[in-house]
């Protein structure tokens, strides 16, 4: 293993395949324009050249109209770089948009702590998302075998048009269906492979087309005709090992601390009241990345609440346990519906910015970044939590925004 190189001096930038390290000691204590010029440079970048990582997302009113309507200004967000990453072995820089004091410095730890024990190892699955058609069949229609004889047609229909989605390697790749008798109502499910796009408006596309095709075999009544955000065939799964030695703290061994996160993941997978708690930690670490690379945060956090229920009842998104060593072993495992092309993130400086900082990455690539924060960040309100208690922490962090409020009117 290479030694990573501690940071990026400031007055030579790393040459092409200098390996970017993201321990970057003391990095909290530099001007903000410091830690601007080492992100710079962690992008191979000498200037911002129009990525804007300065004013990262900064809008011009030509895109605000491209973006909404009605549009009258933008609205910030700070952006902050979570540090000590490393996933599958490589290390990479985290770009998260936040308002919430600690969390990027907490996000920065739980990543020192991981990577003591090897950094995260992550994984995923193609990255398909379902459509639903919903329909209210006639009374007597064998819906059943007409769609089984029909399926190979259907799915050629719902390709239909694709050409650059087919050309990329994805498309429609299954249909299935089930009857939910209490509504007398058909949900037909089409399985899509967006590949690198987030793929909403494509399923909703390929949804109401397919309606049409759908509705002359059936005889029915349309009902919906769009994508679930439950979408749990584009899952994104991280793990890691965190040393016990490497989890001490004060008068609390390291050992003790791996029982009391053990225990802390218990009372929140026995609690739902908890675990919605443990569970909004875990989005802590989510939605900074999501936001901060142009996707959409709220479709992030439906599939992840949604999975999180997935067995009838609510459940903490990652579970901890002590291992035969006596270290501590983590996992988390959710649908992550995100792009790396398309819509806002190839047209909103700030997202490109970001992409290009985690490297540009492929859209599993990014889900799988993204679920490895949330675990970071999970452990190290974890350890907070069963150790000193949050609040000494959060408080030292929040002391700024303290007293900018009190000078302020209500
Ligand atoms: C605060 O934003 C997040 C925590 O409440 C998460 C948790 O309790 O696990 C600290």
């Amino acid at each position: 293993m290479t030694s990573p190189k501690p940071a990026f001096p400031l007055d030579n930038a790393p040459d092409q395949d200098d390996k970017l390290s993201s321990r970057i000691p003391g990095f909290h204590n530099l001007p903000i324009e410091e830690r601007r010029g080492i992100i710079l440079r962690a992008m191979r970048m000498e200037t911002d050249a129009g990525l804007n990582i300065g004013g990262f997302g900064d809008l011009s009113a030509e895109l605000i109209n491209v973006f909404i309507e009605n549009g009258v200004g933008t609205y910030s967000l700070p952006l902050g770089i979570a540090t000590n990453f490393t996933i599958n072995g490589e290390d990479v820089l985290i770009p998260m948009a936040v308002e919430e004091t600690s969390v990027v410095a907490a996000a920065s730890h739980g990543a020192k702590m991981i990577r003591a024990g090897g950094g995260f190892r992550t994984s995923s699955t193609d990255p398909i998302g379902t459509g639903q058609i919903q329909l209210y069949p006639d009374p007597g229609v064998d819906f059943h075998s007409l769609l089984e004889r029909e399926r190979g047609e259907l799915l050629a229909w719902a390709n239909q048009g694709q050409d650059r989605l087919l050309a990329r390697g994805g498309g429609a790749r299954n249909l299935s269906w089930r009857f939910i008798e209490p509504l007398q109502s058909l949900v037909i499910h089409i399985d899509v492979d967006t590949r690198d796009a987030m793929g909403a408006n494509l399923i909703n596309t390929v949804c109401e087309r397919l309606a049409r095709n759908i509705q002359q075999l059936i005889p029915c009544r349309m009902g919906l005709r769009i994508l679930t955000n439950l979408c749990d065939k584009r899952i994104a799964k991280a793990h890691c090992k965190v040393p016990k030695d490497s989890l001490g703290y004060g008068d609390y061994s390291g050992p003790d601390v791996v029982e009391r996160i053990e225990k802390a993941y218990l009372f929140a997978a026995h609690d739902i009241y908890r675990a919605a708690t443990h569970n909004k930690g875990v989005m802590n670490g989510i939605d900074p990345v999501v936001i901060a690379t142009g996707n959409d945060w709220r479709a992030a956090e439906a599939g992840a609440h949604a999975y999180a229920c997935r067995n009838g009842i609510y459940q903490p998104m990652t579970r901890w346990w002590k291992n035969e060593e006596g270290d501590l072993e983590g996992e988390i495992e959710l649908p992550m519906a995100l792009g790396t092309v398309g819509g806002v993130t190839t047209l909103h400086p700030g997202s490109k910015a970001a992409l290009r900082l985690l490297g540009n990455p492929c859209a599993q690539r990014l889900a799988e970044i993204v679920v490895a924060v949330g675990l970071g960040q999970n452990l190290s309100a974890l350890r907070a939590l069963t150790c000193e208690g949050i609040q000494s922490g959060h408080m030292r962090l929040h002391q700024g925004n303290l007293e900018l409020s009190a000078g302020q009117k209500p």
